[in-house]
């Protein structure tokens, strides 16, 4: 059962929280269901520390980041979402290479984070992905990571 308010997510979340503080971010859970997962809860707990982190530290303060757990088709979803600057459209499907980080960039990093991510998602058969948000002048990147499904027969 994986839900960001829910007992084996809440200590990193804590501690996401605490930096989400430091960075005057405002970090919210807007999940309303479980899902249920078939993946062992350290390595949910790996990338969502990352993703989390990422969207903490790209985005400028005063913003928002939000953590969604539930259900699209039929396929359990965690979503982090952020209203930071996006990535560069040509550039999406590179972040995920190891050590690439986007130009420019300001905030210190290894580059490594989105590639761990990626490795540790495909290795449960499930995917990531990443879109940047537009609505106006407003900007924001969402990512998203589908999970194999529980089908309660293993
Ligand atoms: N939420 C985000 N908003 C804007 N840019 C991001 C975000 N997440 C990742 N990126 C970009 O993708 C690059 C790769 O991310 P990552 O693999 O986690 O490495 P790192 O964070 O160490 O640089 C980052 O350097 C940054 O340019
Ligand atoms: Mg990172």
């Amino acid at each position: 059962m994986l839900n960001p308010a829910a007992h084996e997510l809440r200590s990193p979340l804590t501690a996401l929280s605490l930096q989400a503080e430091a960075g005057k971010i405002d970090l919210g859970v807007t999940s309303r269901e479980d899902i249920v997962v078939r993946v062992p809860p350290h390595a949910v707990e790996a990338v969502l520390k990352n993703l989390v982190d990422n969207a903490i530290r790209y985005t400028p303060e005063g913003g928002r980041v939000d953590l969604h757990a539930g259900y699209e088709q039929g396929v359990p979803v965690m979503i982090v979402s952020d209203t930071g600057p996006g990535i560069p459209e040509e550039e999406l499907g590179r972040v995920f290479d190891p050590f690439y980080r986007c130009m420019g960039n300001a905030v210190s990093g290894s580059g490594l984070g989105l590639s761990i991510v990626r490795t540790l998602v495909e290795s449960w058969g499930g995917s990531v992905s990443l879109e940047n948000l537009h609505d106006g002048r407003k900007t924001g990147l969402r990512a998203r990571v589908r999970f194999p499904a529980w089908t309660g027969r293993e």
